[in-house]
């Protein structure tokens, strides 16, 4: 056959010609071992409570945890990410660090729960990691401790009726150490400094180091963009925050600061680099990708979820094409590590 008296030599379209082909062809492919699945506890709940803004997801009792963990583990999950909202919060965040503080309760039981399975099916559970910020635990909402700076300051993180706050970096720095090493007297098997403070990575190394939890590792939230895509996070966590976070989190418009991020916190001793959201900044993450010599994590998303699940409760979109295709490509983009709030269900179609 010839085109204009041409032959067509290259036929590209041969390898996508049946679903047997495209399989054997495909470039990327997603294990349930790669996915991470973020979980909430709260404290004083009798019943989990839905998250209206990411339908299927919920605040869950310690008992309910439980289970969430257990079904994690036998869906052959690559880990679980644990976050705490306690019953009672103030300014420094007291039951972040608290040996009784809810995420701390949570890791316990998380760990129990991973424990059973393996004992049971012999085969490895999910990695129990806990989120290391202060946001859930402080009564303004923050990543940090505050100071005033007496009205002269004025930042993206004002709070109207306070005067002008700011957020403390290196006092904030104590609390995360003091956090950090709470959640490994927990259980907790990898950390996540997740608040953007500098230095944030190489205090909590210390500070592990010097407690005696050498071998639990920090993944750091390296590349953590200011984004409107938390929003439903809000909710699940019933934050307080006032205002935003721009004084501490990235600007959207930076590409070349991400991958600066990411090189302090290999510098600092990060073991795995994280970058959040995944959408939108899939060229960070392959940015990152290509520099780091440390496995690399991205986290799709509360806002990327909910937005998914709207257009398809809405028709609008095919719900689990839709969802493969958003997590296969942030695959694509370089990461090794996925945390979906998709995790449970994605294991099941990929079986
Ligand atoms: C901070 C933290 C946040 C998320 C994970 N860790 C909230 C924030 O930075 O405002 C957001 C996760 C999501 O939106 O799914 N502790």
């Amino acid at each position: 056959m010839s085109t204009n008296g041409a032959a067509i030599v290259y036929r590209p379209r041969r390898l996508r010609a049946t679903p047997r082909m495209r399989r054997l062809v495909a470039e990327n492919r997603l294990h349930a071992a790669d996915l991470v699945l973020p979980l909430f506890v709260k404290e004083g709940l009798s019943e989990p409570a839905p998250i209206t803004s990411m339908p299927g997801q919920v605040q869950h009792t310690l008992d309910t945890l439980r289970d969430a963990v257990e079904a994690a583990a036998r869906a052959g999950l690559g880990g679980v990410m644990l976050f705490g909202i306690p019953a009672v919060r103030d300014a420094v965040g007291s039951q972040g660090d608290a040996p009784d503080g809810i995420l701390q309760r949570g890791i316990a039981v998380a760990r129990a729960a991973v424990a059973e399975v393996e004992a049971e099916t012999g085969r490895p559970g999910p990695v129990v990691m806990a989120d290391t910020c202060l946001d859930e635990f402080t009564d303004h909402g923050h990543c940090g401790v505050l100071v005033s700076t007496g009205g002269v300051v004025s930042t993206g993180s004002t709070t109207a009726g306070r005067g002008a706050v700011e957020v403390d970096n290196d006092a904030t720095l104590e609390r995360y150490a003091s956090m950090a090493v709470a959640q490994a007297r927990a259980g907790a098997e990898i950390v996540a400094p997740s608040g953007m403070m500098d230095g944030q990575v190489a205090v909590i190394r210390d500070a592990l180091d010097d407690a005696g939890f050498t071998g639990v590792s920090i993944l750091a939230y390296s590349a953590k963009y200011a984004s409107p895509f938390y929003g439903p996070f809000r909710e699940a966590v019933d934050s307080a925050l006032q205002g935003d976070r721009r004084t501490y989190q990235m600007d959207a418009a930076n590409l070349r600061e991400g991958m600066r991020e990411a090189d302090l916190d290999l510098a600092e001793g990060a073991d795995i680099v994280m970058v959040k959201p995944a959408g939108s900044y899939l060229d960070v993450l392959r940015g990152v990708a290509d520099r780091s010599d440390v496995p690399v994590a991205a986290y799709q998303v509360s806002g990327e979820y909910a937005m998914i699940e709207a257009a398809a409760a809405n028709g609008w979109i095919a719900r689990e094409a839709s969802i493969l295709e958003s997590v296969t490509s942030i695959k694509r983009a370089g990461a090794d590590i996925i945390l979906t709030y998709w995790a449970l269900e994605i294991a099941k179609w990929i079986k």
